[in-house]
């Protein structure tokens, strides 16, 4: 059945059908599409636009469909064009010509606006209690790692040592601002378009802001042109995700390093890895591979919209239809991400002895030795030469710092005493950096109760 066709005098050809119909993917927000409709007809009632008793009938008929597809009686048929005459029609063979009420004073141009942005609304409140389980994971690793020892990299050389609860503290960061900028779509978006009609409004006397608090929204949008072709909250949502993703990949790029024969600072647990159809040997990082692989389609999925939006002209434009596909694709990829990459972490096994190992044989405390000079005197400059000579003689003899006999140090420097080593221990370099941000314990033991703090806190949809 169709929504229209009065004006026409042949029946659509079926290739044009195919191409035109949303159905095979919008029936994924059914409960909104039924949602809006019930507080359409309810905001219709009270104005007086309808009956009491119309309404009735029409609530009763879409809770009986929407019960039915739950119940998997009620099947999604490729002969309708979308969600909304898939809806419509049912309701129409339902309850008889009161469900031909339904679509007084609205347009499928505010409805599809309002069923995208209710699901999306729930989308953003999921994907954030995901990202907020990962990030109680990540806390967990830090309380329990304030002094596992590891090197710091830059540019993927060992620089300065660190702790392994520093190194996923960045990460808690990361993912924290990725929930502050899903809280911030959250607000943005929270306008209600129903009522928009097909771009100019309508000439029924309706209550504007009553179905924007049915649907718990903090009021109406302010434009209708605007409230039927705005998709800014799609690609907001999109961008969010792109940089979740973007932090995810990082996060699988570093496991995959650490999980490699080289590294060996974490094994991947049995239940998070694969192995090869040849090498028997293999143990392979699947998960954190395939994590960072599908970024690429999040990216791609943000330009798509984006590019899809630039050239429409007001008001709605069928081109918005493919906002749909695009956002719950990436939806269901990152949701996906973000679970399998939790489980990955709460299931392997961080090597602490590998990881200290690898600190102390990289010169990660060389800029302490420097600093030991410059405490005694020495300009930093020349300290940054001298300690440099140091090394030097080091790699020749292949050795650490922590190694050679203070003969050597006072052959460069007479400045050297006894207490270098104390002062170059793996130790000192990470406990003494108790500025707030820096790897100390002192330091993390403070970001971690304000984490704890954090984590606790009431999000913008709770309160
Ligand atoms: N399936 C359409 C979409 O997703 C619904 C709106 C259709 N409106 C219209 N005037 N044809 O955008």
């Amino acid at each position: 059945m169709k929504l229209w066709g009065g004006r026409f005098t042949k029946e659509t050809d079926q290739l044009v059908h195919n191409f035109n119909a949303s159905i095979g993917f919008d029936q994924r927000f059914y409960r909104q599409d039924i949602r809006g409709s019930i507080a359409h007809v309810t905001m219709l009632s009270r104005q007086g636009i309808l009956t009491e008793e119309e309404k009735d009938i029409i609530v009763e008929g879409l809770n009986s469909i929407l019960k039915d597809i739950e119940d998997g009686t009620l099947e999604f048929g490729n002969e309708y064009e979308d969600i909304h005459s898939f809806v419509e029609a049912h309701l129409i063979e339902r309850v008889g010509d009161t469900g031909k009420k339904l679509h007084t004073g609205r347009s499928r141009n505010d409805q599809v606006a309002l069923d995208m942005k209710l699901y999306t609304r729930d989308e953003v409140v999921a994907m954030d209690g995901l990202l907020k389980e990962l990030l109680e994971t990540l806390e967990q690793v830090m309380e329990e790692n304030l002094h596992t020892y590891m090197p710091g990299f830059t540019h993927l050389q060992k620089a300065q040592p660190i702790t392994l609860a520093h190194h996923m503290g960045a990460y808690f960061e990361m993912f924290k601002r990725d929930r502050q900028r899903l809280s911030d779509i959250y607000v943005r978006m929270n306008r209600c378009p129903l009522g928009s009609g097909a771009l100019a409004g309508t000439t029924y006397p309706l209550d504007r802001e009553l179905t924007a608090s049915l649907l718990g929204f903090d009021g109406p949008t302010l434009n209708s042109m605007d409230g039927v072709s705005d998709r800014d909250y799609l690609i907001e949502f999109l961008s969010a995700m792109s940089t979740i993703m973007m932090h995810l990949s990082r996060f699988s790029e570093e496991t995959i390093l650490w999980n490699s024969n080289e590294y060996q600072f974490v094994e991947m647990d049995d239940t998070y890895s694969t192995g090869s159809s040849i090498m028997p040997q293999k143990k392979n990082p699947d998960i954190a591979e395939l994590v960072r692989g599908k970024t690429g389609r999040v990216y791609g999925a943000l330009m798509s919209l984006l590019t899809t939006m630039k050239g429409i002209p007001l008001a709605y434009n069928k081109d918005m239809q493919e906002d749909k596909e695009l956002v719950f694709d990436a939806i269901d990829t990152v949701k996906g991400c973000i679970t399998l990459l939790n489980g990955m972490i709460k299931t392997m096994t961080f090597r602490k002895d590998r990881m200290e190992e690898s600190a102390k044989n990289g010169f990660t405390n060389a800029t302490d030795a420097a600093d030991y000079l410059v405490n005694h005197g020495v300009p930093f400059r020349d300290a940054h030469g001298i300690v440099g000579q140091l090394v030097l003689l080091c790699i020749e003899k292949k050795i650490a710092l922590d190694d050679l006999p203070l003969e050597e140090y006072q052959k460069i420097s007479p400045v050297f005493q006894e207490d270098i080593y104390e002062a170059i221990s793996m130790k000192t370099c990470v406990e003494k950096r108790n500025t707030i941000g820096a790897p100390g314990a002192e330091a993390m033991s403070q970001v971690i109760r304000e984490n704890q703090a954090y984590l606790k806190e009431k999000n913008v949809w709770e309160s």
